[in-house]
């Protein structure tokens, strides 16, 4: 019995460190030493290899090592029946809080603008955006829609909320299915994306989205790039139809060297760093479903395969 962390891109040591700690029996390897792959039951994995669970014929788990489950449904091999679990842990979504907090302040305070006044010496006052007068439209409205929404209302900004299914939460507007889309983006003048990205979702942040929303609005993703169809936003801010865009994540990541989107003005990139999966706090849920799939207990935090979340 063993269980593998599979995680090319990402450092693992401190997962092997918290997961020791809390589980100190366990076989726990770290992909590509996989050893014998019969000893494997349980896999905590982020961007694996494609086809790569098809080698652990014991497979009890795939835990995704974070919230979204779209790196493990890419992979057209996935062993069927195996069940798939996600990260959810409250230091995410206050991670996320934080990010579309400072990126909404950011834009309505005007901080970009200031700092380029500065390499100026221009001393120069602007009336900033109000937050009562800048509709805030979050979809999404999960564990991370629904924390970034409460704190947004706090500050004072206007709040709705869309999703696919019909939602109530205290203090939003929520709006739920295609049929109330239009709605929904005519009153948002900041437009946030945290979607799980399905079939459904893919491409959402496309011209017709952006011209259903006020003329000047802004657009801050947090979800996957692929939400995103970047020559429609590239087209809209020249347009002047959107004012600008905060983008954490990407169709392709890095973001190339030579991709638009760095020196754009109106763009601010950065390396998908909204939400912050920290070993220290995830891993006790990893170590309960693991115990849980040795003992067969029902797992925590199961997605859907189907749904995509
Ligand atoms: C996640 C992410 O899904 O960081 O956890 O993107």
């Amino acid at each position: 019995m063993a269980l593998i962390i599979i995680a090319p891109d990402t450092k693992v040591s401190s997962w092997v460190k918290h997961l020791s700690r809390l589980g100190p029996g366990i076989d726990i390897r770290v992909w590509p030493d996989t050893g014998n792959a019969d000893d494997i039951e349980f896999a905590l994995s982020w961007n694996h290899p494609p086809g790569e669970f098809k080698k652990y014929r014991h497979l009890k788990c795939i835990a995704s090592l974070g919230a979204g489950i779209d790196h493990l449904l890419a992979d057209s091999d996935l062993p069927v029946g195996v069940p798939i679990t996600r990260v959810v842990e409250h230091s995410m979504a206050q991670s996320m809080s934080e990010y579309v907090v400072l990126a909404v302040l950011n834009y309505c305070r005007q901080f970009a603008v200031y700092r380029t006044d500065q390499s100026q010496k221009k001393w120069q006052p602007r009336i900033p955006l109000l937050a009562a007068d800048m509709r805030i439209g979050i979809m999404g409205m999960g564990q991370l829609g629904k924390d970034a929404a409460s704190k947004l209302i706090t500050l004072g900004f206007p709040v709705s909320g869309w999703s696919k299914t019909p939602k109530t939460i205290e203090g939003v507007d929520c709006l739920a299915g295609a049929e109330a889309l239009d709605d929904f983006l005519s009153q948002t003048r900041i437009l946030i994306c945290m979607l799980p990205l399905t079939p459904l979702t893919k491409g959402i942040l496309s011209r017709k989205t952006f011209n259903r929303l006020p003329t000047g609005a802004y657009v801050i993703n947090v979800a996957r790039g692929a939400h995103l169809i970047e020559d429609d936003l590239l087209a809209a801010l020249d347009a002047d139809q959107l004012s600008g865009a905060c983008l954490d994540v990407f169709k392709v990541e890095p973001l190339p060297p030579d991709h638009p989107f760095w020196e754009h003005p109106k763009i601010t990139v950065t390396p998908h760093i909204s939400s912050i999966t920290f070993s220290k706090a995830v891993a006790p849920q990893i170590i309960e479903n693991y115990r849980r799939s040795q003992s067969g207990q029902p797992l925590l935090n199961v997605v859907d395969p189907k749904r995509g979340y």
